[in-house]
């Protein structure tokens, strides 16, 4: 089995790539990157040398490239990670993440169309779903009410996907998950952010009253939902993927000075994010009845663990950060 992933040097990504060339020996991987400030070769520097592994750097929204690699490459399965994924990059700057998340989903379906593949795996979020009032959760049948242009793009290509899969019937799956957190995460969300300035001293900033609710998945247990997906999930069909826990924004990061030794002084207020969701909340029930799935990491375990990996990784984060990953790229890997 052969599958292209896109956005596999991402924080998803590529745990989706450790994961998959672990557990699964038989399958093989092309990981087709663009490689943006978020894409990151280093995530993937244990699975670098695999014979099952191959990287293709790209842009998803280049679609006669992207026709000529599906003629080349032949996948068997397309697993699309790739996007512009941070919500406040999104208000300041719109244009990248519309063409990459809605356009570049087009290239990727129109591709995976004419070459034919026997699945065409899209990963969406819940933020498609927009802010959900208590006491309700949102299932797949939830009214999609995105609120923010990164949230709306991913909306449009989810739509896009399934239109696909009536339209042409191609075998199109989606999932929709939450809040993810863990190792390689790029420090400008939430969780990585606060880690990272908690452990250099520097102040938290909370935007607005703090009390958001988001539902914290680990991102291996989003991974598993995806191969499960992959594996046992019908086409045409979309799979909400929850969390462990739901928390106010606040709560988190105070859990996140007790996990680092440092003073809740370090938090300040900020501004509010304009159009700033509420509160995110889905039910996963389909997914669990469907594929036996269930997340298996308990949050304060897993804020632990990503606290220390951040402890232990003060170079991956100023690497990041500087942008200097690409001198590595340029040493290890162009001209492959
Ligand atoms: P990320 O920003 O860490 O990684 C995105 C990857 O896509 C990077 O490697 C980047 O180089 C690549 N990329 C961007 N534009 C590209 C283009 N035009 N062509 C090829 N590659 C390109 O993102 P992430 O957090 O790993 O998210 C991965 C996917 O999961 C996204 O589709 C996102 O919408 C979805 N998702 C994320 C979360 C979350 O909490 N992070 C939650 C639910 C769903
Ligand atoms: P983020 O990690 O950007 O994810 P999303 O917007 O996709 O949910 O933000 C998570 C929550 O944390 C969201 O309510 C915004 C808030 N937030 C802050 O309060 N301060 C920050 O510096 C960041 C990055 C986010």
């Amino acid at each position: 089995m052969k599958l292209l992933v896109t956005g596999g040097a991402g924080f998803i990504g590529s745990a989706f790539v450790r994961l998959l060339l672990a557990e699964r020996p038989d399958c093989h991987v092309v990981n087709l990157d663009k490689l943006t400030y978020a894409g990151n070769l280093e995530n993937l520097a244990a699975v670098a040398d695999s014979p099952r592994y191959r990287f293709v750097k790209g842009d998803i929204a280049d679609g006669p490239f992207v026709m000529d690699l599906f003629a080349q490459q032949k996948p068997d399965a397309v697993v699309h990670f790739a996007a512009e994924s941070h919500v406040d990059r999104s208000i300041l700057s719109p244009d990248p993440v519309v063409r990459t998340n809605f356009y570049g989903t087009f290239c990727l379906l129109e591709a995976a169309r004419v070459h034919g593949v026997a699945r065409f795996h899209h990963v969406s979020t819940d933020e498609v779903y927009g802010s959900i009032e208590e006491p309700h959760d949102a299932d797949e049948n939830y009214p999609l009410k995105p609120s923010s242009p990164y949230s709306a793009s991913k909306a449009g290509s989810d739509l896009l996907a399934l239109s696909y899969h009536t339209t042409y019937k191609l075998p199109v799956t989606v999932t929709r998950a939450s809040n993810n957190y863990g190792p390689y995460h790029f420090p400008e969300k939430l969780i990585p952010l606060m880690i990272s300035n908690a452990l250099e001293d520097k102040s938290l900033p909370i935007y607005g009253d703090g009390k958001q609710v988001r539902d914290w998945l680990y991102v291996d247990d989003h991974c598993r939902a995806v191969l499960a997906v992959l594996e046992k999930g019908r086409a045409g069909e979309v799979y909400n993927v929850g969390g462990s826990l739901a928390l106010e924004n606040v709560e988190v990061v105070r859990r996140i000075l007790r996990a680092t030794g440092k003073p809740d002084s370090l938090m300040i207020t900020v501004t509010d994010r304009p159009g700033h969701d509420r509160r995110y909340a889905l039910t996963s029930d389909k997914l669990e009845r469907e594929t036996g799935w269930a997340p298996l990491m308990p949050f304060d375990e897993g804020l632990s663990r990503t606290v220390r990996w951040y402890q232990e990784n003060t170079g991956w984060v100023g690497r990041v950060k500087s942008g200097a990953y690409r001198e590595y790229y340029e040493k290890n890997y162009a001209g492959r």
